[in-house]
């Protein structure tokens, strides 16, 4: 267990933007800063930060947080984890208490399939400086290849011994289960190690932590594959991960380029060489996971295929795909028989980026010329070529974009433009539709939230099915009246006034009677007043920052979502509501007329509800010719009239601190 007072610590240091920036890039707006979602799949970002408030909110799905939240959410980490992951990004030291076994199993279960491979790579590594065989072999193969030393230790590479299980021995002493070794591959099921003789490299994900490794055989064994990989576990999925992403992130970020190879140990060279924005997709064509995660760092992608690369048309047609997701494409074709590992070593940085600079060609350009040069002066293969380069253009979401392309490619082969446009615009209508038609089996429609007003198409209703809907429509009404409160106590709640000396907390929970408190309907905006309470109680006055940390899971994503900009709240509900909208705020805006406003809506909503009460008990009298409650419930119909006009009349010209 980690003690409350390192976790506070751990809390009041991290910048929300710091965490999230090893994950997305973000671009300043105003206060805020902005990326894509990487919750979400989206082309234009609504994902915001506010370094201010070290809070994050996505207006398009709605995730939100601090920084504790963004790595749970993002990395799957449990709220220790997530307090340790940042421990070790700020140096901080981390007061544990003792666990308990219980609890030590618990994380161990967790957390064993990276302890494994952190053992893994730290054996690999240990055969390869320590062990004879290790460095005459292993390190000998790395060093012909001119891998640096600090290069094999930062990518972390390896030897696994050719022994039958040496490896599997070593780590069941170490107390490693088996049965975790065979989870993740490193054993075989027959109890053999997996990786034998075999130089090894490993596999991070973005955060640094080992998912996996591959081995790579020496020599020209043509029976055995060149390189066996980790299977898919947990921890690794082949077709979300981009070998080099952990090391090249920083530089893709920086360089606002991802330059994407084949191989891992062209991406260890070119980073070697000082070309350090470089990933590999291991071999398979991109797939959208993968250009999901390049695209959390940069739109521009810069692909380098082998000269002699057999698949290349192949591989094309597999690019498609991240035309679809809005990334600039750029494609390198290197000399027959280079691969970006031999033409780095061969020319060295400066040559090979001269040549990534003169060669480097738009993915559409290069595509056309490519397929020309096949058809050439075959106009029935020509045609074919048009059809499949239109379909390419016709994914460009950019409508700009597109026309350029249509324009160019063109000219390029020889066919008149207004029959290229046509041909796009049809593609694109067919496209259109299969989208439409996916959407509608996978998705549901994230703005049909019942708590959205107008979010559902709800039918027209009539009788008692009416008086149940202003019954609803009543209750939700309070309870948006209990949130605007909520949002008082958690943004403006420490804020003092000057006069009166007493805080916007105080004041409110002084003005509310406890039964009031006692009957608020919704459960979290409750649990706010109890806090409050005690705190107050307590002599605190809670901050902003108290309640978006809080601890309580529900609290602080409340408190978030409440920090931000408003967007649940839509435009006429100030009207029909009174809610005041704080995208709107008046310059002349201060905490004490809100409080004191949000007060009197609440009153008044309050008193509405008690008058509708009122009103039936009024009703029921009648039909049963009961005068005396008549004439009773009358008169407090009265006075919750005119204190309900009162409260009405009073809105907007309050004086705070009475
Ligand atoms: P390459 O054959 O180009 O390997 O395969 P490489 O990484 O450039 O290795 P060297 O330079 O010959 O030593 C490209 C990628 O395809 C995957 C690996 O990810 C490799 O890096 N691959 C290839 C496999 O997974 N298994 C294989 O048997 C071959
Ligand atoms: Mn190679």
């Amino acid at each position: 267990m980690i003690s409350d007072k390192s976790v506070q610590q751990v809390i009041d240091t991290v910048k929300v933007e710091d965490v999230i920036e090893d994950y997305i890039n973000l671009t300043r707006r105003g206060v805020n800063m902005i990326g894509l979602c990487p919750f979400h799949n989206e082309k234009t970002p609504s994902f915001t930060v506010s370094p201010a408030k070290n809070i994050y909110k996505c207006f398009g799905c709605g995730k939100a947080g601090n920084p504790v939240r963004f790595l749970m959410d993002h990395e799957s980490l449990s709220f220790p984890d997530a307090i340790r992951h940042l421990a070790k990004k700020y140096n901080i030291e981390l007061e544990e208490t003792r666990s308990s076994e219980a609890q030590v199993q618990e994380r161990q279960l967790r957390e064993s399939l990276y302890l494994v491979n952190d053992f893994a790579l730290e054996y690999y590594a240990k055969q390869l400086f320590e062990t004879e065989t290790g460095k005459s072999i292993g390190l000998q193969y790395f060093k012909e290849r001119g891998f640096r030393e600090d290069t094999i230790k930062e990518f972390g590479l390896g030897y696994a011994p050719s022994k039958g299980d040496a490896f599997t021995l070593a780590a069941i002493q170490k107390g490693y289960k088996q049965d975790m070794l065979k989870q993740l591959g490193l054993t075989s099921k027959g109890g053999r190690d997996f990786f034998r003789d075999r130089v090894m490299f490993t596999l991070h994900n973005l955060t640094g932590k080992v998912v996996g490794f591959a081995g790579r055989i020496m020599g020209t064994n043509k029976k055995a594959p060149k390189y066996i990989n980790s299977p898919e576990t947990e921890i690794y999925h082949k077709s979300k991960f981009l070998y080099g992403a952990y090391q090249a992130k920083r530089a893709i970020r920086q360089l606002d380029e991802c330059i994407l190879v084949e191989g891992y140990t062209d991406v260890i060279s070119l980073y070697q060489s000082g070309i350090q924005n470089v990933v590999a997709s291991s071999g398979t064509s991109l797939t959208v996971d993968q250009i999901g995660l390049i695209k959390r760092f940069t739109p521009n992608i810069k692909i380098l295929y082998d000269g002699d690369a057999a698949g290349i048309k192949a591989a094309l047609r597999g690019l498609d795909l991240v035309l679809e997701q809005d990334l600039n494409v750029k494609v390198v074709l290197l000399p027959t028989g280079e691969d970006p590992d031999s033409f780095m070593r061969s020319q060295g940085l400066t040559a090979f980026e001269q040549y990534l600079k003169d060669e480097a060609k738009d993915f559409i350009f290069f595509k056309t010329d490519l397929l020309l040069k096949e058809s050439e002066n075959d106009p029935v293969k020509k045609t074919a070529v048009i059809k499949d380069i239109v379909s390419s253009i016709a994914r460009i979401p950019d409508p700009i974009k597109r026309s350029l392309y249509v324009r160019e490619v063109s000219q390029l082969m020889n066919v008149a433009e207004k029959m290229l446009v046509a041909e796009v615009n049809q593609a694109q209508m067919s496209l259109l539709k299969r989208q439409r038609k996916d959407r509608k089996q996978n998705r549901t429609n994230p703005q049909q939230d019942p708590s959205f007003p107008g979010g559902q198409n709800q039918l027209i209703p009539v009788g008692p099915e009416l008086e149940a809907a202003q019954q609803k429509a009543s209750q939700k009404s309070i309870e948006f009246q209990e949130k605007d409160l909520v949002r008082v106590i958690i943004t403006e709640g420490d804020k003092v006034d000057k006069e009166s000396g007493q805080s916007v907390l105080s004041y409110l929970l002084k003005e509310l009677e406890p039964e009031v408190i006692d009957e608020i309907v919704h459960p979290v905006y409750k649990r706010v007043f109890e806090i409050a309470a005690q705190e107050l109680a307590g002599g605190n006055s809670p901050t902003s920052a108290f309640w978006t940390n809080h601890r309580e899971p529900e609290i602080s994503e409340l408190a978030v979502n409440l920090s931000s900009p408003p967007f649940d709240y839509s435009p006429n509900w100030e009207e029909k509501h009174q809610i005041l909208l704080r995208s709107q705020v008046p310059p002349e805006f201060n905490f004490q007329k809100d409080a004191e406003q949000a007060l009197k809506r609440f009153r008044l909503k309050k008193l509405q509800k008690l008058a509708i009460e009122n009103q039936k008990r009024i009703k029921t009298a009648y039909e049963s010719n009961d005068d005396i409650q008549v004439m009773r419930w009358m008169k407090l119909q009265r006075k919750l009239q005119e204190m309900r006009d009162q409260v009405a009349k009073e809105l907007g010209t309050v004086v705070f601190g009475k």
